[in-house]
């Protein structure tokens, strides 16, 4: 029997992957099944809320499945189920299909307010909230959670209560809330949830190589979806090298192309050439890993103190070619 293509997911990241990102990304790269949005937090009232504040998921402003792009889960941060629910109200009206409920996020200012990772200490209140969201949501609900905020045993009590309740999908990045994004993620730990949990587990977290994610695969053989997050920025092809698509002998052109497309999208919509260079410099902290020498490349654009400078160290990188 022919082993059944993995279900691949865009990890949503904060101020990077936004809309601008993943139109300029999706319009150039496959492979992909679906992307999820950034966090937008959840609100009281939202269908009084300014659409503003729905800005990043607006239908008309995302590159639709029929036009190229995947299709897109919005994520909520939240610890109000009620205020989950009204928001999830106005996701539903733009049309989504399924709600992501954000129980990973690892920094203090959420966490201390009980948000994110800060709730998976508490798994009675992760339980009351999943009661009413799961019962009143308009919208399939999904998690996407850490091993815990400080101690990886925090899952263990996090995933009988998840069993409980009926989730669109489940997704677990393997390290826990105070590791940040340092050390490595944790495949062995992965693997405890996985033989507990009811629900099929989503595995993300590191995986950067086609060999990468081919040993994860071999690892866990029952695991069918997998999400990719600082690894997809940092070779856009990988999407497409683990689904066993064309990909160019040469990358440089399209990274090119993606590169000049991105520029100029975060061009119109940050503001001021001092946002766009840090953005831009944000973005080759990854890219930069394209090139056959990442070091020698982020050191170069890193350089850079105005856009002039910025768009010189371009060129050079690019025409100093030789993709990875
Ligand atoms: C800059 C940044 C922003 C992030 N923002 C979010 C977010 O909004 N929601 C979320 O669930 N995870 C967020 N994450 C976590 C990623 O989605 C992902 O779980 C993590 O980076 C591990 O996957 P990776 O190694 O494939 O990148 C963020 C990560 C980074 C580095």
């Amino acid at each position: 029997m022919q082993t059944p293509q993995p279900v691949l997911g865009l990890a949503p990241l904060h101020g990077v992957t936004i809309r601008v990102f993943r139109n300029a990304y999706l319009s150039r790269f496959g492979g992909l099944d679906y992307a999820m949005a950034p966090f937008i937090p959840a609100i009281k009232d939202a269908e009084k809320a300014a659409r503003s504040h729905f800005k990043d998921i607006l239908p008309e402003w995302n590159l639709a499945p029929a036009k190229g792009g995947v299709p897109l889960v919005p994520q909520l941060m939240a610890n109000d189920a009620d205020d989950f629910v009204s928001t999830a109200r106005v996701i539903a009206e733009l049309g989504y299909a399924e709600v992501n409920w954000n129980l990973g996020c690892p920094f203090p200012m959420v966490t201390r307010k009980r948000r994110g990772s800060g709730l998976l200490p508490h798994p009675e209140l992760v339980d009351a909230f999943l009661d009413r969201a799961c019962a009143r949501s308009p919208l399939p609900v999904s998690v996407k959670l850490r091993l815990g905020l400080e101690d990886a045993d925090e899952i263990l009590a996090i995933l009988p209560v998840l069993d409980r309740h009926p989730l669109r999908r489940v997704i677990l990045h393997p390290r826990v809330g105070t590791q940040m994004y340092d050390g490595q993620a944790d495949p062995e730990a992965f693997g405890r949830a996985l033989a507990m949990s009811r629900h099929p587990l989503a595995y993300n977290g590191d995986i950067s190589t086609l060999a990468g994610f081919e040993a994860l695969r071999a690892r866990f053989p029952g695991v069918g979806e997998w999400m990719i997050g600082r690894g997809a920025i940092a070779d856009p092809f990988l999407p497409a090298r683990i689904k066993g698509l064309p990909v160019p002998d040469d990358t440089l052109p399209a990274l090119r192309d993606f590169h000049d497309r991105l520029y100029l999208a975060y061009a119109e919509y940050l503001h001021g050439p001092r946002h766009l260079l840090d953005k831009m410099k944000e973005i080759w902290g990854y890219l930069a890993d394209s090139f056959p020498d990442p070091e020698a490349v982020r050191r170069e654009i890193r350089r850079a103190g105005a856009l002039d400078g910025y768009r010189r160290a371009v060129d050079l990188v690019f025409s100093l070619g030789g993709s990875a």
